[in-house]
C-alpha cells in the first residue's frame, strides 16, 4: 500500500518535470489591471467625481454612485487618506465595481486593498468572489494613515469575477468606502512537516504587500483556515490580526510575522492533527515590531485545555523572547490559540493600535 502511493508520488512527480516550462506553475503576484485607479477617466465619463456610464472607469465595471477621488483635505473638511498612488474610489450607497480574471482553478488567492471608512462610523466593504464573500467590518481605524486589508479565496473556475460592494445606506448617499489599491498573490498551500505540526509556523505565507505600505496588511475576523489570506491560519473574534514584514518592522524570525493590534478582540488560530493523551511542546516567539509600540505586554496561549500567558517588556527596540506550553491533546484535533492580554497603542500615535509580535510556532511531540 505504501509501495503504492509512493509510486504513484513519484510518477506524479516526474509528470511535473517533464511538463516543463509549458506548464510551470506561475504563481502570480501584484496589482490587478489598474488597480491602483492610476489610469484616468475619460473627462466625458466624470462629472465632477462621479463616475458616469457602466465602463467610466478604465478595466473595471461600476454600479451605482461611484466617485474617482484624490487623496488628501477634500472640500467639506473631510481627509482621504490614499496612499498608493494619487487616486481612489469611493462606494457610493449599494454601489460596486467589480473585474474579471484569469485564474487557476483550485488554487488558493489572496487580495490586498487599501480600504477606509469616509464619513459613517458603521461603513461596510463587502467582497466576493461567488461563491465566496465576506463583509469587512471598517469602523475601527488601526492606522490613521490608511489601512490595508487582505482577503482570501479559493478559485473554483479559471475566471471569476471579484466585487467590492457597498452594502449600507446612508442619508449622504455619497458616503461610503474608499478602495486605494487592490493587488493579488497566489498562496503555496502549507503543509505540516515532520519536525512541526505547525502549518505555515513563521507566517513566511502571507498576502501581498503593496508598494509602500508601511503599515502592514490587516488580516479581517472571521477568517476560515481553508481560505484565509494567512495559509493555514484561523483569525478569530472581532477584530483584525496585523500581517507584518521584515522590510517595515523587526520580526523576530524570516520575513514575516504577526503583530496582535486588538486586545482580546483579534486572535490567531490553527487547528492541528494530533493523537489523544499524547504530549506535546508547543514553543513559540514573542517580542515588539520597533514600532513604537511600548509598555508591557502579554501573550495567552492555548492548546486543548492547557494555558499560558507570557509577559514580554517592551522598550520598542524589537527585542523577543521565546516560550513554550506542555499540552497533552484530548481529541484527534487540537487548537491552538494566541491573543494579546492588553490594548496597546503607538507612543507617539494613540491613534494607531499596536500589540506583541508573534513568530515561529512549533508543535511537536514529547517523546519518552
Ligand atoms: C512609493 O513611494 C515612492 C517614494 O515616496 C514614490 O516615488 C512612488 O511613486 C510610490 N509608489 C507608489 C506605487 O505609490
Ligand atoms: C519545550 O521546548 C522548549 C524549547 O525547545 C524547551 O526549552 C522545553 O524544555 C520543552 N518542554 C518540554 C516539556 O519538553
Amino acid at each position: 500500500m505504501v509501495a503504492h502511493s509512493l509510486s504513484i508520488v513519484l510518477a506524479l512527480g516526474l509528470l511535473l518535470l517533464l511538463s516543463g516550462p509549458a506548464f510551470a506553475a506561475k504563481y502570480f503576484e501584484g496589482y490587478l489591471p489598474n488597480g491602483d485607479f492610476e489610469e484616468l477617466p475619460k473627462p466625458t465619463n466624470l462629472k465632477k467625481t462621479v463616475l458616469v456610464g457602466k465602463h467610466a472607469l478604465p478595466k473595471w465595471e461600476i454600479n451605482g454612485f461611484v466617485e474617482f477621488i484624490a487623496g488628501g483635505p477634500q472640500p467639506g473638511g473631510m481627509f482621504f487618506p490614499v496612499s498608493h498612488g494619487v487616486h481612489a474610489i469611493r462606494l457610493g450607497n449599494e454601489a460596486s465595481i467589480s473585474q474579471t480574471i484569469t485564474v487557476k482553478p483550485g488554487a488558493l488567492y489572496a487580495l490586498t486593498f487599501g480600504a477606509s471608512r469616509t464619513c459613517a462610523q458603521d461603513e461596510v466593504l463587502r467582497v466576493s468572489v461567488p461563491p465566496q464573500s465576506g463583509d469587512l467590518p471598517l469602523q475601527t481605524l488601526y492606522d490613521i494613515n490608511g489601512d490595508t486589508y487582505a482577503w482570501g479565496f479559493r478559485a473554483k473556475t479559471n475566471i471569476v469575477t471579484v466585487t467590492f460592494h457597498n452594502p449600507g445606506v446612508q442619508e449622504d448617499p455619497a458616503c461610503g468606502p474608499l478602495i486605494d489599491a487592490v493587488a493579488i498573490k497566489e498562496l503555496y498551500p502549507p503543509m505540516p512537516t515532520r519536525d512541526n505540526l505547525v502549518k505555515n509556523p513563521g507566517f513566511e505565507e502571507g498576502p501581498h504587500r503593496l508598494v509602500n505600505t508601511t503599515n502592514g496588511v490587516l488580516l479581517p475576523p472571521r477568517q476560515e483556515d481553508l481560505t484565509s489570506p494567512l495559509p493555514g491560519w484561523i483569525i478569530e473574534s472581532l477584530k483584525a490580526v496585523k500581517f507584518i514584514d521584515a522590510k517595515h518592522f523587526n520580526v523576530p524570525y524570516g520575513h514575516a510575522a504577526v503583530e496582535l493590534v486588538a486586545g482580546r478582540e483579534s486572535a490567531i488560530a490553527q487547528i492541528l492533527r494530533t493523537v489523544p493523551n499524547k504530549e506535546y511542546n508547543l514553543t513559540f516567539t514573542i517580542g515588539d515590531a520597533k514600532n513604537g509600540c511600548h509598555g508591557s505586554m502579554r501573550v495567552e496561549a492555548f492548546a486543548g485545555k492547557d494555558t499560558v500567558a507570557v509577559p514580554f517588556e517592551s522598550k520598542g527596540k524589537g527585542g523577543f523572547k521565546s516560550a513554550s506550553l506542555k499540552f497533552k491533546a484530548i481529541a484527534a484535533r487540537t487548537r491552538i490559540t494566541f491573543f494579546s492580554t492588553f490594548y496597546h497603542t503607538k507612543i507617539n500615535d494613540f491613534g494607531s493600535l499596536c500589540g506583541p509580535v508573534l513568530d515561529e510556532v512549533r508543535v511537536l511531540s514529547i517523546r519518552f
